[in-house]
């Protein structure tokens, strides 16, 4: 049977495969959330196990009882299927990915990766990352209709990112447009057509960047990218599989999740004036309406590991090789945690313990780059352009995991 079929078959009924779903189709997930954490800590499924608690969430995706790479490592009907559709170039959730490797080869690789990503540098580029705001607003015409999407909240991430590794300008439309090709390719449950284009996509990917980095040795330049490809630990650097890897993982998910971010805080902010007058009366505000817009509509929906052995998790027994699905989205909205959960409120106390960039190890590389986007995002959009405002017809990106707007039409002055 083809791929899609067996794995269509596989989640009907299930949580999971009604979560991803009702996601896809763009459902209000609330009441999803609360009957997932009514069945308990952490529940059994047909699928595996699944949770939207926070304790839970952060437990498994903290603890050395679980380990990464849930696709394949659980010896399943499903892994077996994805194993088998695996190609010979990178993938964001397949080995090298820093997001599929466990200690003790992530434990090296991190540290290399992480020590060109420090907060300083990223600090760094804030006048950059400003400027580029300014530069990709002023290209809008504020007479006319405008995507937001396409015309902002894409254009700034991808730009930023792009500096960083040091693509040139003239290449950055093409990283835009494989990146969107290849974000399902974090999705389960894809229908055959998206699965082939995501393959394609992610194959020419794979050569453009081993170009770009034959082209980083050649000719070093400032940014990170360079100094990662130079990056020794005890004079052993990454390997060009490890660097290929890297380069596709920050640069994809040095876009194809902040678009989110600004998409949907534009959305959120204006459905609620009160929040934006808020903001409006105290600016200093903004960074946590930030953490507020990544708690109530994080872009990545969940996550996942595998039990290495026999363990707990909230102090339910759970089985070795047991797969657990942690549904950050789900873990943001534990009333336990947060009070009123569904309210978006930008001056909440502790919108910053959302578990929106993980936990643990695998904790996101870019969430400190992610925030100054954010922040200096939305800002400046609703500073620059006080009157902005959104017109019917938007809509929902269909992926699963990465949740957020597609098309945002709004008109600024
Ligand atoms: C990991 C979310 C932006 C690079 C992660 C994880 C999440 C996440 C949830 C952990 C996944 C897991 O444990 O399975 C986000 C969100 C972002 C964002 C919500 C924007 C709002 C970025 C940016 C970069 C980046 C801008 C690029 C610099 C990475 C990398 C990892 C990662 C390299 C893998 C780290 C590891 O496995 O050790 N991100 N991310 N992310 N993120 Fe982000």
């Amino acid at each position: 049977l083809p791929r899609a079929v067996l794995l269509r078959q596989a989640r009907r009924g299930d949580l999971q495969g009604r979560l991803v779903d009702d996601a896809a189709a763009g459902r209000d997930l609330t009441g999803l959330f609360d009957e997932i954490r009514a069945a308990g800590p952490v529940a059994r499924t047909r699928f595996g196990w699944i949770t939207t608690h926070h304790t839970a969430v952060r437990e498994v995706l903290s603890s050395d009882d679980f380990r990464t790479g849930v696709l394949g490592s659980d010896g399943s009907a499903l892994g077996r299927l994805m194993e088998w559709s695996a190609g010979e170039y990178l993938h964001p959730v397949r080995p090298p990915s820093l997001l599929a490797v466990n200690p003790p080869e992530h434990t090296r690789y991190r540290k290399l990766v992480t020590g060109v990503f420090t907060a300083r540098a990223v600090e760094q580029l804030r006048g950059r990352v400003q400027a580029i705001a300014d530069e990709v607003l002023g290209r809008i015409d504020p007479a006319g209709p405008v995507d937001l999407v396409e015309s902002y909240c894409g254009l700034l991430p991808v730009t930023v990112i792009s500096e960083i590794l040091g693509v040139p300008a003239a290449d950055v439309g093409k990283v835009l447009s494989l990146g969107a090709a290849a974000a399902p390719s974090l999705d389960l449950g894809l229908g055959w057509r998206t699965f082939r284009d995501v393959e394609t996509a992610l194959a020419e990917f794979d050569t453009w960047l081993g170009e770009h980095l034959d082209h980083l040795r050649r000719h070093p330049g400032d940014d990170l990218f360079s100094r990662l490809v130079a990056a020794r630990d005890d004079g052993v650097g990454l390997t060009e599989a490890e660097l290929k890897s890297t380069a596709g993982l920050v640069l994809a998910a040095g876009f194809e999740t902040t678009v989110n971010l600004l998409g949907s805080g534009i959305a959120l902010l204006t459905e609620r004036p009160d929040q934006l007058a808020v903001l409006r009366e105290r600016p200093e505000l903004w960074s946590n309406a930030v953490e507020e817009v990544l708690r109530h509509d994080p872009p990545v929906l969940l996550t996942g590991r595998v039990a290495v052995r026999a363990t707990e998790v909230a102090g339910v027994p759970v089985p070795r090789g047991a797969v657990v699905t942690t549904v950050l989205a789900g873990a943001n909205r534990d009333p336990g945690v947060f009070t009123d959960p569904a309210t978006f409120n930008v001056t909440r106390e502790g919108a910053r313990n959302h578990v929106s960039f993980g936990a643990g190890r695998h904790h996101c590389l870019g969430a400190t780059l992610a925030r100054m986007e954010g922040e200096i995002g939305l800002r400046t959009i609703f500073d620059r352009f006080p009157a902005l405002a959104l017109s019917p017809g938007s809509r929902r990106r269909e992926t699963r995991i990465l949740r957020g707007y597609e098309y945002l039409p709004a008109t600024l002055a």
